[in-house]
């Protein structure tokens, strides 16, 4: 009997587990054997496997994070490590993996499959909806609907107490969550990594806002934003660790503390921030991100059955198709200048 590994890598993200169970049940009924690879690559480098059947995959299908645990292993940078993952390959009596990943676990896939011709398909998860070749990854949505509803309840407090309410949002170095999010909630400046807004300008914006009349507001900025100044000045905040993962990211966040002192400082407008942080990647998946994740999962096992590899399930329109993984993961999706003159034409 033929046998498929399932992992899961990179940040955790609503839905995951609804893709476990739809690879799982679709090649269960297609008489293969399955694996769950415990902790993204990392149980592939260490060789920790299990075997999944119906039963661990009940009750999962609302569940946030993953039944597999994960990490941000990358068997590039590990001693060994990718003769490691072939070698686990084979001792599991592995035909073929499905990896469940952002462009970090699905950039090792693709280069697994293009250097040693290895069996594998993704399907592209992430909140930060920063993967090329498919409309939209799953946990995208809920990200974005726990964002918004925050930013409802900011809305509230901020009238009462005639306050700017800075929130910060994650998504690295996409905007898309701070871009749907903050035309969602009425945010009146949403700033993103990709069409740096100055300070200058943001302050500017509030204060028209507040000549007119207004003496709340709401900024929504993305954690990957650069603190930018009419004099061309840009400053990265990242964490107070500065810390890089495997893969070389930069641990970011604080950007919202830091322009709430700015906007305070130029404005004298009483300003508060609330950074949202891992909130974004907890709990339950929205049902738009359930049926996306179940549909990822039938694509993808229904790849492993014909033998195509190299692949990743994909969105186009309202259609799951498939996509080369080395074109899904040769360059970050980002926020199209289309697709902020949205927020744009609403600011202030
Ligand atoms: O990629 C998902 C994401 O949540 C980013 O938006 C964020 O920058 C990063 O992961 C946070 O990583 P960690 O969970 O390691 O703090």
């Amino acid at each position: 009997m033929a046998r498929v590994g399932i992992l899961t890598g990179g940040g955790d993200c609503p839905g995951l587990n609804a893709v476990i169970r739809a690879v799982t049940r679709r090649m269960l009924d297609l008489d293969w054997e399955v694996a769950g690879v415990r902790e993204g690559w990392r149980g592939l480098v260490e060789g920790i496997a299990e075997p999944l059947g119906r039963r661990e995959v009940s009750g999962i299908l609302p569940r946030g994070g993953t039944i597999l645990g994960t990490t941000r292993t990358n068997p590039y940078k590990v001693e060994g490590g990718v003769e490691k993952v072939l070698a686990t390959f084979e001792r599991e009596g592995l035909d073929a993996l499905v990896a469940i990943g952002g462009e970090d676990t699905l950039g090792v896939a693709a280069r697994l499959h293009a250097e040693h011709g290895f069996p594998v398909v993704g399907v592209p998860k992430t909140i930060d909806n920063d993967l090329s070749g498919t409309d939209y990854t799953f946990g995208f949505d809920t990200a974005v609907t726990i964002a918004t509803e925050a930013i409802d309840r900011l809305h509230t407090t901020a009238e009462s107490h005639n306050r700017v309410m800075v929130v910060e949002v994650m998504g690295r170095h996409a905007g898309w969550i701070a871009l749907h999010s903050g035309i969602a909630g009425g945010a009146d400046v949403i700033l993103l990594p990709e069409q740096p807004v100055s300070v200058e300008e943001a302050c500017s914006l509030l204060e028209k806002r507040h000549a007119g009349g207004k003496d709340f507001s709401i900024v929504v900025v993305s954690e990957g934003y650069e603190l930018t100044y009419a004099s061309g000045e840009r400053q990265l905040v990242a964490g107070k660790a500065r810390t890089t993962d495997q893969f070389g990211h930069v641990v970011l966040g604080g950007v919202g503390g830091e322009l709430a002192r700015e906007i305070e400082d130029r404005t004298g407008f009483e300003t508060r921030v609330t950074v949202l942080g891992h909130v974004q990647r907890g709990g339950t998946p929205t049902p738009r991100d359930r049926v996306l994740a179940t549909r990822y999962g039938l694509k993808a096992a229904d790849l492993v059955e014909a033998g195509t590899f190299g692949r990743m399930a994909a969105l186009h329109g309202d259609e799951i198709v498939d996509v080369s993984l080395e074109e899904a993961t040769s360059e970050l999706k980002t926020v199209t200048p289309a697709w902020y003159a949205v927020a744009e034409a609403l600011a202030g």
